[in-house]
């Protein structure tokens, strides 16, 4: 027996004790997640070896320069430096910002500006590999936008893999049984870099998009792809069954405009039959080679394998009687309380019939004005309101809530929810002090 698997024995253990004590309150459901917890924070499901994890959690912290691809434009260095928060993988403090232009009631990105992610770095002034003098500009926001810089959080990447495993049918049945007035929508979208691991996922397969704060991607390996592109300026070229997807191979513009010729950055060119300025390829696709870029190959094998955070029931008076006013006031209507369990075996290779609570539909909600109007070309305006349910678990180790980190706390979060949430905002406003506690308490036990 390993130490890992003593240890989760031992939690589990632990658990059960502190369970058998308590009345109602926490639903059985609820209990079985928080047992198959890790202990560790910033700990690993079983399915990986501890070297293995390590070697992926340290490319995912990894430091990159400009002289292995950053830039022309990025917001950070390493995926590490952003998601920080509790352990390596966490939630962060780095705030995004993006930007668009409504005509017509139509939400454009203003692609040819640049859009709708503003970079908030850039190389600046260097010499490319040939001599040039290369000077790369801040991006800035176009004058004709008018959304205008809305912020991002970093979001927590405990237990995605976890997500990633769940087959689209658990989500629209989930979605399919909420209240109407509440109900979400379950956003599709098709993937562009497959993850290998997954046999049911193919260049172009249609799939429930669950991660972001507007849940629009839909696996891992292609959010892994587009952040090493949009933060860090690193564009990626893969196999996938003989097939070369260069979709994360071209380098970001600044402001719509394309660098010149090695102002880049000051990666090694890219080697023949591969999109020049891809600083990191496979090379020419063999016969049904399939094979991500190295460093994305890690930080998918580092998010799949990264375990959710163990519960803290160190107020369980607190917690017992707030989970149920939780539900009374309809904040399950979205932070579904339902336990999610993963198929067995887990397509992505994480633990099968694995119990978790994640405490999200991963659906998308009409925020009303806490929307933050940001889409994808061609969306109504109202189709800009919409935000995904954010997954409650973890919550305690975050310093700012909201998708713009806006709240510095539960309650001002709750308070804040309009639209399809304002009915359960207003019924917390109108709780008694105890109540409103015992609620918060209970979130921030997940
Ligand atoms: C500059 C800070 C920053 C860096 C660097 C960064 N991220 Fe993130 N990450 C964010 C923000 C902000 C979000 C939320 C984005 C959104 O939903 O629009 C996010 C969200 C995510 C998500 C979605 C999680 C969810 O809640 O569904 C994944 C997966 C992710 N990042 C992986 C990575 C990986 C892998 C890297 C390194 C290649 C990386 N990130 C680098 C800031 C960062
Ligand atoms: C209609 C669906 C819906 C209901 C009902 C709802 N929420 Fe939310 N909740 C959301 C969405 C969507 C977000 C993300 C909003 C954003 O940041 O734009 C969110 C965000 C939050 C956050 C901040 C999380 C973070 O990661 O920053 C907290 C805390 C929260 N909700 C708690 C509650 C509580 C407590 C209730 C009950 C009073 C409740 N919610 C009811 C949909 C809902």
């Amino acid at each position: 027996m390993s130490n890992r698997f003593a240890q989760e024995l031992a939690m589990f253990a632990t658990c059960a004790m502190v369970f058998s004590g308590c009345s109602t309150g926490v639903t059985d459901d609820t209990e079985l997640g928080s047992r198959e917890s890790a202990v560790t924070l910033g700990g690993h499901l079983a399915g990986i070896t501890d070297a293995d994890f390590t070697a992926a959690q340290a490319n995912f912290n990894q430091v990159e320069t400009i002289d292995d691809g950053v830039g022309p434009i990025f917001n950070e260095f390493a995926c590490g430096r952003c998601h920080t928060l509790g352990a390596i993988g966490g939630a962060g403090e780095q705030i995004e910002r993006r930007f668009g232009k409504v005509v017509n009631g139509v939400f454009s990105t203003q692609s040819s500006g640049g859009g709708s992610l503003r970079q908030l770095q850039s190389l600046g002034a260097f010499t490319s590999a040939s001599g040039a003098s290369c000077n790369v500009a801040v991006e800035h926001e176009p004058t004709d936008a008018t959304v205008h810089n809305v912020g991002r959080l970093t979001t927590a990447l405990f237990g995605i893999g976890l997500v990633d495993a769940m087959p689209d049918t658990f989500f629209t049945s989930l979605v399919a049984a909420e209240p109407a007035a509440v109900r979400g929508i379950v956003n599709h979208a098709a993937i562009t870099l497959p993850n290998p691991a997954d046999a049911s996922q193919n260049i172009g397969t249609v799939r429930v998009a669950r991660f972001g704060w507007k849940a629009d991607t839909s696996n891992l390996a292609d959010f892994a792809a587009g952040a090493y592109l949009n933060e860090m300026g690193i564009t990626t070229q893969h196999c996938f069954k003989g097939t070369s997807i260069t979709a994360f191979a071209t380098e970001s513009k600044p402001n719509g405009v394309a660098v010149a010729p090695g102002c880049d950055d000051l990666a090694p060119p890219a080697p023949p039959g591969i999109p020049a300025g891809t600083d990191d390829a496979v090379g020419v696709c063999a016969a049904n080679q399939t094979e991500l870029q190295d460093d994305i190959q890690n930080f998918l094998t580092f998010m799949t394998f990264l375990a959710p955070l163990p519960r803290d029931l160190s107020d369980l008076i607190s917690i017992n009687a707030g989970a149920p006013v939780f539900n009374q006031i309809g904040c399950n209507g979205c932070h579904v309380t339902t336990t999610f369990r993963t198929p067995n075996p887990a397509p992505n290779g994480v633990p099968g019939n694995f119990a978790f609570n994640p405490f999200s539909d991963f659906a998308v909600h009409d925020m009303g004005t806490l929307g933050d109007q940001i889409g994808q070309d061609g969306d109504s305006v109202a189709v800009t309101r919409r935000m995904r349910t954010a997954p409650l678990w973890g919550i305690r180790f975050r310093n700012h809530l909201l998708h713009d980190g806006r709240a510095a706390d539960v309650p001002s979060a709750v308070l804040a929810h309009d639209g399809q949430g304002k009915a359960a905002a207003t019924a917390f406003g109108n709780l008694s002090p105890t109540d409103q506690h015992n609620v918060v308490q209970f979130v921030r036990s997940l």
